[in-house]
């Protein structure tokens, strides 16, 4: 039997087979072919996410931290249907899969996994490995028992931190070892790429030290930089001159940056070869406008001020990703800017997500994002329950209720039309912003035509002022020269010729909403609704419009 739920295809488990490593594997059954392996692709300066062979948005929501495990997953589950969530991220513990050296355990991996699937939700699985949050606290237990062989790094004042040295082979050596038999498994088990892109790490670095001062990470931090470094740091006289006299009051952040990334990049390179999926690496950010000394934030993951040596020493990585857990406009969209690069697919992994920033899920949009993840959205922790979350759902754990509501009133108009939307992003025919205080308009070009966002406009055409909150958002996307595609929420959207001697009328305004993927006429919309433009307000509607000139 064959589903076809939000335009993708389920079918029933494949054939499962042991392999000869004792692994698990999956036959296809015959009548269904094994899918691409998701990739993530650039395009006239653009990138997708590829899944299924087509462009794919990820409307994510990340999981807690210690929410991966079997008896965990009906506290997860509700959240992700209730969100309208297309992919659930995850972690997967390395102190789970190898409890024992060299015995590897994916049943909870598999049981995600199987599950995902059935729930019809696609996975970006965390591998908590060497690093979690700067810590080495998911390394298992037998490498944390023998710490003089799986060394932390050494503070300035000689202390051991609680971090882990990157410049630990042993560590390195056996990070590699495990990160590969898990993604060779994934390979085998998931022909179905449930799983569609991996997090190496979990915002890898070093919390309370800029660097490893130990004897060994000294020796190298008074040797040249090695010259692709100083290349991609815009500097010259590779080969030749130390960290110090290189980068002077950054030159600590920096190595420290270049060791982490070389570590991971190792990682990430040895998994890779075994299953291309796509792989990001995190980071704890620093303030972008206001950054702080190095030591201020969390040393050696990507922040933006070494994203170039993160591209030079882990080339596996596919993207550098933020954390967005800043609730001020300000430095937030500035760091959805940063991250989106010529070099680099903007990717929100994680983002606190609440009512006062939900909104800039549409900003990331307008930045071509291809995914999108509040953190900590199941059921697993906090007291509240979420409204319109079912009875049924456990209420033990659900989180504060604007966390929910806000991801999901975002996700509930994307899902259906998630396959257009991503299409018209990498196309380049789609634009998409959110509110901001203060500025109670804000106009888009699209060749001959002007979208206007207002928000807070009134009857009659008065002058817009802004919402009283400021939670307006709106996606345009050209289908055709004089045809578009509008959907948001608190805002009115006109158009407006760009030639001033000509005004503009609507030719048909169509109302629908997208079923499986596909745009589902409702009722033209005209007189006192569309006078003064297209009005969207809390209810997720998509609107299809041909205008012409007078
Ligand atoms: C960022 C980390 O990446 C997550 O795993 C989690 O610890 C959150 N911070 C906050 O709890």
């Amino acid at each position: 039997m064959t589903k076809l739920i939000c335009g993708r295809l389920f079918r029933p488990a494949a054939l499962v087979t042991l392999l000869a490593d004792g692994s698990v594997g999956v036959t296809l059954r015959a009548q269904e072919k094994e899918r691409p392996i998701p990739q993530v692709v650039k395009k006239d300066g653009r990138y997708a996410l590829m899944v299924d062979g087509t462009p794919f948005l990820m409307l994510g929501a990340q999981a807690h931290n210690s929410s991966g495990w079997p008896r965990m997953l009906p506290k997860v589950w509700p959240a992700m249907e209730y969100l309208h969530a297309n992919t659930l991220e995850i972690p997967v513990y390395w102190e789970q899969v190898e409890p024992h050296p060299q015995q590897f355990d994916y049943s909870v991996v598999d049981t995600i996994i199987t599950q995902a699937r059935e729930h019809h939700v696609r996975l970006d699985l965390l591998w908590f490995g060497t690093w979690k949050n700067g810590s080495q606290h998911y390394m298992p237990e037998w490498m944390k028992a023998d710490p003089a062989r799986y060394f932390h790094l050494i503070d300035k004042n000689g202390r051991t931190a609680d971090s882990p040295s990157p410049f630990c082979t042993a560590s390195q050596e056996l990070d590699m070892r495990a990160f590969t038999a898990f993604m060779r498994h994934l390979k085998a088990f998931d022909p179905q790429r449930t799983v569609i892109i991996v997090q190496v790490e979990n915002e890898a670095g070093t919390w309370g030290s800029v660097r490893d001062y130990s004897p060994a990470a000294q020796k190298l931090f008074e040797a040249p930089v090695p010259t692709d470094v100083m290349k991609a740091m815009g500097q010259t006289g590779g080969g030749s001159v130390n960290w110090q006299e290189a980068f002077g009051p950054e030159a600590e952040v920096n190595f420290h940056a270049w060791a982490v990334a070389t570590y991971v990049g190792k990682v990430a390179a040895a998994g890779k070869a075994a299953y291309s999926l796509p792989l990001y690496a995190n980071a704890a950010l620093r303030d972008p406008i206001k950054p702080g000394a190095p030591g201020s934030y969390e040393a050696g993951g990507p922040t933006d001020n070494v994203i170039p040596i993160w591209k030079i020493a882990a080339p596996a990585i596919d993207i550098v990703s933020p954390d967005i857990y800043m609730n001020d406009p300000a430095p937030y969209l500035k760091t959805l800017e940063l991250y989106h690069r010529d070099d680099n697919a903007l990717f929100v992994p994680e983002t606190s997500g609440g009512a006062s920033v939900a909104r800039f899920f549409f900003t990331a949009l307008g930045l071509q994002a291809i995914g999108f993840s509040p953190f900590g959205l199941d059921y697993s922790t906090t007291p509240s329950v979420p409204a319109g979350v079912p009875a049924t759902v456990p209420v033990a754990g659900a989180p504060p209720q604007d966390q929910f509501a806000s991801t999901a009133q975002n996700y509930r108009l994307i899902a259906p039309m998630m396959r257009d939307i991503a299409r018209l992003n990498f196309e380049g025919k789609l634009q998409a912003v959110a509110e901001e205080k203060g500025t109670p308009s804000q106009t888009l070009h699209f060749g001959a035509w002007d979208a206007v966002v207002f928000y807070g406009a009134g009857r009659n055409n008065r002058a817009p002022v802004g919402n009283a909150e400021p939670t307006g958002r709106a996606l345009i996307a050209q289908l055709a020269d004089n045809k578009f595609l509008v959907a948001g929420y608190f805002c009115r959207v006109d158009f407006r010729p760009a030639a001033a001697d000509k005004r503009r009328q609507f030719l048909r305004a169509e109302e629908g909403n997208y079923e499986n993927g596909v745009f589902q006429f409702i009722r033209i919309l005209n007189g006192d609704e569309t006078d003064n433009g297209l009005n969207m307000r809390a209810e997720p509607v998509a609107l299809r419009v041909s205008v012409g000139v007078y």
